[in-house]
């Protein structure tokens, strides 16, 4: 158990700055993620923290001692790539173990702790069979268990269920969790995939054009993210244009959206008349029950999805709104309703800059 202390990052690729000053702080035992888009920057973090690539500034401290001096191979850290990288030549269990004969850790032992994490990650009837033997699946449960047979000081993973189907995600997923919870490692995570985020990470860094835009926990990246960016990046969005009319508590508001007044949350001590967007995640809408306020939309399309009505909705101001409906609700396309935002969920936002 580590943690782990990145300040001031930087690094450029030729004329790119792909890691524009980043900060941040991993608790121990704490499963962090870098979430962003494709090109922002996450794997050229993690491989400046896993020692692969050099930072032009910065520092990145383990335990509270730098590490930017030592060599990949003593910084004593697991790393599983999306890609496997497991050697075809050898067994499982050699796979397995070879971080231990690196570290001189032979005989029985070696044989033990190979033994309790390939148990870990339930592959221990495999552990004769050559990777190309395994399945994709099966392959990165072995990758996991050469990353954590060495009692790594952190857990760094990029992207490792990126090359599996849906059903092996989803099971590899729990595996992870369940493995780095067991062992308690400090877990660095970085993933394009914000549901895969939500439900592995104690906290999350959302990152933008090599920065980091906000760092919270999963509800607080989904329920109260600072800027529309973030908010579309972890998950369904629909955004209104919204001003404060007055704020009633600490970060309490009176707000008018869509030609209606109504209650929403942001960060306190926004001035009356500023102009925000309010956050209104799909399961956040619902219809008003009759003369209790809302505000009138028209509605597009509905598609009925399984689980509900999934509907397209359009106010008065032309600003479209995505919800579900129970199944059994009637809503016609063309047909007028009222809608309510839920005050608790109802959230203001800035818009991103970018
Ligand atoms: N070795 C390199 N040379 C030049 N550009 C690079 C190199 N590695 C990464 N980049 C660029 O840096 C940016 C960030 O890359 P990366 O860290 O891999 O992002 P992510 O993992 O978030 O998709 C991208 O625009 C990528 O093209
Ligand atoms: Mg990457």
């Amino acid at each position: 158990m580590a943690h782990l202390n990145i300040a001031g990052l930087r690094k450029a690729h030729g004329p790119v700055q792909v890691i524009a000053g980043v900060d941040l702080a991993v608790a121990s035992g704490e499963f962090f993620t870098l979430l962003g888009p494709s090109g922002c920057g996450k794997t050229t973090t993690l491989r400046c923290v896993a020692g692969f690539i050099a930072p032009d500034a910065g520092d990145i401290q383990v335990d509270g001692s730098s590490v930017l001096a030592v060599p990949p191979e003593r910084r004593d850290f697991g790393v599983v790539f999306q890609n496997y990288a497991l050697f075809p030549h050898l067994t499982v269990a050699e796979n397995v173990g070879y971080g231990l004969q690196a570290r001189r850790i032979r005989g029985e032992e070696a044989r033990r702790r190979v033994g309790e994490a390939l148990a870990m990650v339930q592959l221990f009837g495999l552990k004769d069979r050559l990777p190309r033997e395994l399945s994709g699946g099966q392959q990165q449960r072995v990758a996991l268990a050469r990353a954590i047979v060495i009692r790594p000081r952190l857990l760094l993973l990029d992207e490792p269920l990126a090359n599996l189907d849906a059903k092996l995600r989803h099971e590899l997923r729990w595996l992870i969790r369940d493995v780095q919870r067991a062992q308690g490692i400090t877990a660095i995570y970085v993933t394009h995939d914000h549901a895969e985020a939500m439900s592995l990470s104690d906290r999350i860094a959302v990152m933008r054009q090599g920065q980091i835009a906000q760092i919270g926990t999963p509800r607080e990246i989904y329920q109260r993210p600072t800027e529309t960016y973030v908010a579309a990046f972890t998950g369904e969005t629909n955004t209104l244009a919204a001003k404060v009319i007055g704020e009633i508590g600490p970060g309490r508001y009176r707000v008018m959206v869509a030609g209606s007044e109504l209650i929403a949350g942001g960060p306190p001590g926004l001035a009356t008349g500023t102009e925000r967007r309010l956050l209104a995640r799909p399961e956040s809408l619902s219809l008003a029950a009759a003369g209790k306020g809302g505000f009138a939309v028209r509605v597009e399309a509905v598609v009925y999805v399984g689980a509900g009505l999934r509907c397209e909705m359009v106010t008065e101001q032309r600003e479209k709104l995505v919800l579900q409906l129970p199944v059994q609700t009637e809503v016609a396309v063309g047909s007028a309703l009222t809608l309510t935002i839920d005050p608790e969920q109802a959230w203001l936002m800035a818009e991103d800059a970018a």
